[in-house]
Order: C-alpha cells, then sequence, then structure tokens
C-alpha cells in the first residue's frame, strides 16, 4: 500500500464537524470516487467526527489517499485522548447511546464503509478508522 497524499485536521467545535464533511467530500473527488459512494463516506465522517467532538471531547481527524493493487482508496482515522467505550459490544449495538443520541452512528458508519476498525480502551481514547475504496 501506498500513501499518494495525507492531512490531519482538529474535530473539536461544531465547525470542525463541517470541515471535516468538506474535506472528506473533496478528498473522495479527487480520488474519483462515484457519487453513491462518495455520499456514503461523507456521511459516515459525520457521524464519526460529532462522535469525537461530543463522546471523546475532541481530536483530529488524519486522511489519506492509498493506492494498492491498482485501486485508490480513501482512508481516514477520528482520534481522541477522551473517556473510552467501556463497553465496545454494546456501543456496537444498533440503538444503544449513552448520551441521548439515536444510537445509530457507530453501526451506521460501519455499514458505509468498505473497512472499519475501531480501538478503545477505558480511559485510552479512542480510535475509528474507515476506508472506502474506488
Ligand atoms: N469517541 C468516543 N468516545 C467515547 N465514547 C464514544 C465515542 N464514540 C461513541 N461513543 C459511545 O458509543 C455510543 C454509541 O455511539 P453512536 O454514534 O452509535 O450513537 P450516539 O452518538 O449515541 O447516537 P447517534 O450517533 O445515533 O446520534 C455513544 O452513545 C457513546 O457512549
Ligand atoms: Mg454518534
Amino acid at each position: 500500500m501506498t500513501v499518494a497524499s495525507s492531512g490531519t485536521q482538529p474535530v473539536r467545535i461544531e465547525q470542525d464537524v463541517v470541515l471535516a464533511r468538506q474535506t472528506a467530500r473533496k478528498l473522495a473527488q479527487d480520488c474519483g470516487m462515484r457519487l453513491i459512494d462518495l455520499t456514503k463516506m461523507v456521511t459516515a465522517v459525520s457521524e464519526l467526527a460529532r462522535n469525537t467532538m461530543v463522546y471523546g471531547g475532541g481530536g483530529d481527524m488524519d486522511w489519506q489517499i492509498i493506492e494498492e493493487h491498482g485501486r485508490t482508496g480513501l482512508r481516514i482515522t477520528f482520534r481522541d485522548e477522551g473517556p473510552g467505550i467501556p463497553d465496545l459490544k454494546l456501543a456496537m449495538t444498533d440503538g444503544w447511546t449513552s448520551g441521548g443520541g439515536l444510537g445509530l452512528g457507530l453501526t451506521g458508519a460501519k455499514r458505509l464503509v468498505n473497512d472499519f476498525e475501531l480501538d478503545t480502551a477505558p480511559g485510552a481514547g479512542t480510535r475509528v478508522t474507515i476506508t472506502r475504496w474506488t
């Protein structure tokens, strides 16, 4: 796998969630992603950025345009140093929320991308990486 380009931006305040969406949209366009896939990726980014801000206490978004076996992908990581997720199985259940949300952000995001990885531990923060191939 090669990294064609990469960057980082903060995800701390409401406006950063908007900027995260805008960056994801532009990168997906640059990758030549189909509109349907672009929309899925941007929706997943929106959910994860909001979780980073709301539950993670803010963090960062790292992005990479990657190439592997002649295909191009957009990989985005959200990372925070917040409280972490004590019960990941529960958090990955449709409809479960700790905070009065719909509890569909994580599970929805997972369904919208080709690859979804979540690393978390109580007190050690949360890191979610999603990838969508063109
Ligand atoms: N970055 C994070 N740090 C700590 N806890 C998190 C983080 N992201 C998600 N969680 C926990 O996982 C739960 C499920 O997240 P999910 O996004 O699926 O639902 P929600 O944010 O509660 O509601 P929705 O996104 O549907 O409005 C959250 O309620 C929260 O407890
Ligand atoms: Mg959410």
